[in-house]
């Protein structure tokens, strides 16, 4: 037995006030998703806008939103629009960056595996920071403006080795990783004498990453420690901490704010006396709980002995993070907020295998029937951005919500998107 879903979990404007009706930004789930249909995307827009300003105030304009967590064309003009520098770890996310009119010196590249093709337009589009993974990389990055006749201003990625405590697929600032120079084995160390001899390579500092949904500021403050004792003899003008804070997806759940986690960096950075501008990547704190899910419930079966599968029409190809890193998730009824959620059902997809599974023990109340739409709050990061089109499921639209108007920033895919590329 459950209670009513818990407000902490839904976005900052969501109004439950009146029980049988679930308002986001003053419109109606259900009537949004009779108008776009489901599976839908809804983002309270507001929320979004906050959580940026938040994190540009609190760390004093040096702040890139980490768009791999969620990202339209829209979304990277809206982070931008608030002051937000843009963290792309592709040349696809550089694109989409781009094509909402993000200056390229907002910009700062990732990858640990950047193509000849997207270093260059790296560097075609003047991006602010190139973060360098590998010697590989340097000498590519090396080479290639040598022969274009422009220099390239870098961080070197290092890995503090610093355990995160998070899911090992999420986690990377330990040692033992495809990303970045080791600190303690001296690589670090050799990168930065490689760039120093580099007449193209600007080196304005470092940056680490420790992983993603972490709850605790302890870790974040140690790589902190790790990164400025290194840095020391060197007066680097920069030292970028990346993102990873968690957020509560499941009740029972607590993090840090924003503000609680820069101020928890900023108070590491002083302590170990480190000078250089402190910058930050986060991403899923600012998009994860500003949306929720919509679903249709198509299916009810009971199994008797073993349990209720109720199934909506989406699944791992627009939420792949159940499968993936077996994340928690609650849901509730839009129509029925306040009721009491008494019956446990595995929720799951419309997909043709076992996995396909969004809620393992999913809470819902007992008069839930076909026709019904679900929602699954805290699905704003890694979800669009990480589904598919597994079974040729259509992707679903992605509308943002204020002042009681919803627009649609992404469609609905169609059949004839499925085939566009086929020869
Ligand atoms: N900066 C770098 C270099 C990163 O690799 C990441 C995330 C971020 C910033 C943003 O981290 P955030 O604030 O969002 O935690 N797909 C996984 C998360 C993978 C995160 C990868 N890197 C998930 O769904 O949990």
């Amino acid at each position: 037995m459950a209670g009513p879903i818990i407000r902490g979990l839904l976005p900052d404007n969501t109004d439950i006030s009146s029980g049988e009706r679930t308002l986001i930004g003053g419109c109606d789930l259900v009537e949004l998703a009779k108008e776009f249909g489901t599976p839908l995307f809804v983002y309270d827009e507001i929320h979004l806008r906050s959580r940026c300003r938040e994190a540009v105030e609190a760390f004093d304009g040096n702040v890139a939103y980490a768009t791999k967590a969620f990202l339209c064309t829209e979304m990277a003009r809206l982070a931008y629009q608030e002051g937000m520098n843009l963290d792309v770890a592709t040349g696809g996310e550089l694109f989409i960056a781009r094509r909402a009119d993000v200056p390229g010196e907002r910009i700062v590249m990732h990858g640990n595996n950047k193509s000849l093709e997207e270093l260059n337009m790296a560097l075609r589009e003047g991006v602010g920071r190139i973060v360098v993974d590998s010697f590989n990389e340097l000498d590519r990055l090396d080479q290639l403006c040598a022969d274009s006749g422009v220099s390239a201003k870098i961080l070197l990625r290092v890995t503090p080795g610093v355990e995160a405590h998070t899911h090992e697929f999420v986690s990377t600032g330990q040692e033992d990783s495809k990303f970045g120079f080791t600190v303690k084995s001296g690589l670090a160390a050799e990168a930065v004498e490689r760039v120093r001899r580099s007449p193209h390579l600007e080196l304005f500092g470092l940056h680490a990453h420790i992983g993603s949904q972490v709850f605790d500021v302890e870790p974040f403050a140690k790589a902190v420690g790790v990164l400025a004792e290194f840095a020391a003899p060197f007066d680097f003008p920069e030292l970028s901490v990346g993102g990873g804070l968690g957020v509560p997806y499941v009740e029972g759940e607590a993090a840090p704010s924003i503000k609680d986690w820069a101020e928890a960096i900023l108070d590491a950075c002083k302590k170990a006396g480190v000078k250089s501008l402190v910058s930050s990547e986060p991403g899923r704190s600012i998009v994860a709980s500003a949306a929720v899910t919509l679903y249709t419930v198509g299916t009810i079966k009971e199994v008797p002995d073993y349990r209720t599968y109720v199934s909506v029409d989406g699944g791992m190809s627009d939420n792949p993070r159940p499968v993936l890193y077996g994340s928690g998730y609650e849901t509730f009824l839009p129509r029925a907020n306040q009721a009491t959620r008494q019956n446990v059902v595995r929720l799951v997809g419309k997909h043709c295998e076992s996995g396909d599974v969004l809620i393992k023990e999913a809470w819902v109340p007992d008069d839930l029937v076909v026709g019904d739409i679900l929602a699954t709050p805290v699905t704003g990061a890694y979800g669009y951005s990480m589904g598919s089109n597994y079974n040729q499921v259509l992707r679903p639209a992605v509308v943002f919500v204020s002042d009681g108007s919803p627009r649609m920033v992404v469609a609905r895919e169609s059949y004839e998107d499925l085939i566009r590329r086929d020869i």
